[in-house]
């Protein structure tokens, strides 16, 4: 059996890594194609480094683009891959464009395909994970669910039972399994936080927030605010970062500290030791629920309602205020701790996975 792995955005690494390991441990073939959809070194290879991913066997290098153009140019490069490698299945993860482009060109050609990541659900449509979600979901033959709301969601939507696997969450495997590597990252002193004080970590991203001169501000203005209680730090997608610098806006205060995207390793021990996370991330929500640190989520809704549920996530909506308030509160109260774990985000999700493959083929 030859399984095609796709990745594309950063997203993407985390989730194929224990896939690719537990591939390697039951001997299964398989191809890494990587489309290029993220490209520098820092939102990239530095995944690949550290989470041990071997070099991809190609790269198609479709870069950025409007969403037609992305999601055009993926479809057309990768469909010669499918047609040379002839695969009895592609393998998809997440909700970015590449996962969507790739299963669409797959089932096509009569391959059969498996979403990683299925059934999570939005309901904005406005989000492009979100069409992305749904689109692949609809035609995967496989679908691999990380919480119960995605078991709901697939059989709401009339998806048959045997194509669902309730398997846990694959990139909390990884999580699990480099917590204790992140902790030697020198990051904190790197960032002159060395003494123990406390911080928080902020990420923005999502296109809905940054991409408006005036929301983008709003959110600056926030973060600032809140660094005269205590430091923020704020490392800055490449999105964020080309709107932040069209609107002339940039860091003041010296307490927000402004850094480039951060490797896996640094990332995960600032968050381990942050007082609280923002974030418009879909992963980090997921992440801070295993580690028990306070995540407010700058979204109207989420697509992971499972780390709500377990008490550390909380949506403040896209409001810099709200955002503010929230931190405000949880900085005079006690730290809101995971009160459990999701089912099955125990670090054996990729396994499973595997194994369900394996029976699959057999
Ligand atoms: C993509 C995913 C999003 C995910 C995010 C994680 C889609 C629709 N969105 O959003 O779900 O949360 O990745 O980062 O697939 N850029 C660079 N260098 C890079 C990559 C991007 O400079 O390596 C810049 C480009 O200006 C590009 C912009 O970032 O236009 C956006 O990149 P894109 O891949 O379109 O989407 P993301 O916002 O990264």
């Amino acid at each position: 059996m030859l399984v095609v792995n796709v990745v594309g955005a950063r997203p993407n690494f985390m989730k194929i890594s224990p896939l690719i390991t537990a591939m390697e441990r039951a001997e299964m073939q398989q191809c890494l194609v990587h489309t290029g959809q993220h490209y520098d070194a820092t939102m990239s290879d530095l995944f690949f480094r550290q989470l041990e991913i071997p070099q991809p066997d190609l790269n198609l290098e479709v870069g950025s683009g409007s969403q037609a153009e992305q999601t055009a140019e993926i479809m057309r490069r990768f469909e010669p891959v499918v047609l040379e490698k002839r695969p009895d299945l592609v393998l998809v993860v997440g909700d970015v464009n590449s996962t969507m482009a790739c299963a669409l060109v797959a089932v096509k050609l009569g391959i059969r395909v498996a979403h990683v990541e299925a059934g999570l659900r939005s309901f904005d449509r406005s989000m492009p994970e979100e069409i992305n979600r749904v689109v692949t979901d609809a035609i995967s033959d496989l679908l691999f669910v990380s919480e119960r709301s995605g078991l709901e969601n697939l059989r709401r939507e009339g998806v048959p039972e045997e194509k669902i696997y309730f398997v846990g969450n694959v990139m909390i495997d990884t999580l699990l399994r480099h917590r204790a590597r992140a902790r030697q990252s020198d990051i904190l002193a790197r960032l002159g936080l060395s003494g123990g004080q406390p911080y928080a970590l902020a990420t923005l991203h999502r296109p809905s927030n940054v991409d408006d001169v005036e929301k983008l501000r709003g959110f600056m203005l926030a973060l600032e605010e809140l660094a005269r209680d205590l430091t923020v730090i704020f490392p800055i997608h490449p999105r964020t970062r080309k709107h932040a610098a069209n609107a002339g806006i940039n860091g003041i205060s010296p307490s927000l500290i402004m850094v480039d995207p951060l490797g896996y390793l640094d990332f995960l021990n600032l968050m381990d030791n942050s007082r609280l996370v923002i974030t418009d991330s879909g992963g980090i929500q997921e992440e801070t629920t295993v580690l028990g640190i306070p995540c407010f989520t700058v979204r109207d809704n989420t697509e992971r309602p499972v780390t709500i549920e377990c008490g550390t996530n909380q949506l403040v909506g896209c409001d810099p205020v709200a955002m503010l308030k929230a931190a405000r509160d949880v900085l005079r109260n006690h730290n809101r701790r995971s009160e459990r774990m999701p089912e099955l985000w125990d670090g054996k999700a990729a396994e499973r996975i595997i194994e369900i493959l394996s029976a699959v083929a057999a």
